[in-house]
């Protein structure tokens, strides 16, 4: 059996159910999928009392004195990643950085193998990045019962936390969800980012939601109840509160037979100024990162009184924050 045939064994379908403890406390985060609006708002409301002015010193607590953190990237990472550092750190946690390319995992170790050595090192929650489907929810059914799993971003599956900073973000700037049409433009078949911002946005009673992508990266439409499925961009952002462009995952993509070239893509699908005049006034611009700049998003308009781009980085702090803390609440509960 392959590795994935393994994990798509393991019980995929039912990580929502598995990220709470026996008394209904979140304790691993796995997926948005299974949580209520009541246990989003909370993580959210927790997020904000993690900010500070800027300029001012950064928000610090000993909520996690004590506790061990493994930060386990599989794939590249630049926000998740030194947020979740910063996060566990400004908790008062211990930090572990496994450095996996230079990790035993290169000699051929097993994920569950390197987890049951760091678990025996007294890691007490591992945030794990992935490009294997299935992978948070396999280590979670197989660590110590007191041990949590954070999913740092699973293939083009998942991505909890920043689908929560995305949810946060809008929320800051818009004040509700149900008023609000937002658009996501871009590679949504392949985007992680995508499938959670859907997730957290369905759950909490968005207005329309709109999907924009060319038609070789549209998704499989079951993968996003709810949401309208369309391919030109000027349908997809006119009137639109919120606007999300997300870059192509050439990552995860084959071939890339039918998939426009920079040109043609900016051309169609790049959010720019002048676009951006078909949505609402008010409207605000969100990319979760990495940018490609003149590719999915014209670079001025990143930069725009539009853009809530370095919000979305701020609050992902303040959202690992959170996640972290509100976990390890539960543990202290059993
Ligand atoms: N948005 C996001 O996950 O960015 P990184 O890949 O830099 O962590």
């Amino acid at each position: 059996m392959s590795v994935t045939e393994l994990f798509e064994t393991s019980g995929v379908a039912d990580d929502a159910d598995l990220q709470f403890s026996a008394d209904g406390h979140l304790r691993h985060l796995l997926t948005l999928r299974g949580l209520n609006r009541r246990q989003i708002t909370d993580l959210l409301d927790r997020a904000e009392t993690f900010l500070s002015r800027p300029g001012q010193a950064a928000v610090r607590s000993q909520a996690l004195k004590g506790v061990t953190v493994g930060n386990l990237f599989f794939e590249p990472s630049t926000r998740t990643r030194a947020s979740f550092e910063l996060a566990a750190t400004r908790l008062g946690a211990d930090l572990l950085n496994l450095d996996v390319n230079t990790s035993a995992r290169k000699k051929g170790e097993s994920i569950l193998d390197t987890i049951y050595t760091l678990q025996a090192m007294q890691i007490d929650v591992f945030v794990i990045r992935d490009a294997s489907a299935g992978v948070p929810a396999y280590i979670a059914r197989n660590v110590n019962d007191y041990v949590m799993i954070l999913n740092a971003g699973e293939a083009s599956v998942s991505h909890p936390t920043q689908g929560l900073l995305d949810l946060m973000t809008i929320r800051q700037h818009k004040g509700n969800f149900e008023d609000l049409t937002v658009a996501i433009v871009g590679d949504i078949a392949h985007s992680r980012v995508a499938r959670s911002a859907s997730e957290g946005l369905m759950i909490m009673g968005v207005g329309e939601l709109r999907l924009i992508s060319p038609e070789a990266l549209a998704p499989d439409p079951d993968d996003f109840p709810g949401a309208s499925i369309l391919h030109r961009l000027k349908e997809g952002i006119r009137g639109a509160d919120v606007v999300m462009a997300l870059r192509i995952q050439r990552e995860r993509i084959g071939s890339l037979d039918g998939i426009p070239g920079i040109d043609e893509y900016f051309a169609n699908f790049g959010i720019s100024h002048e676009r951006m005049k078909l949505a609402a006034a008010d409207a605000i611009v969100m990319h979760p990162g990495p940018m490609n700049r003149g590719i999915e998003i014209e670079s001025s308009l990143a930069d725009s009184q539009c853009s809530v781009i370095t919000d979305q980085v701020t609050n992902g702090v303040a959202i690992r924050m959170a996640v972290l803390s509100t976990v390890v609440e539960t543990m202290e509960r059993q």
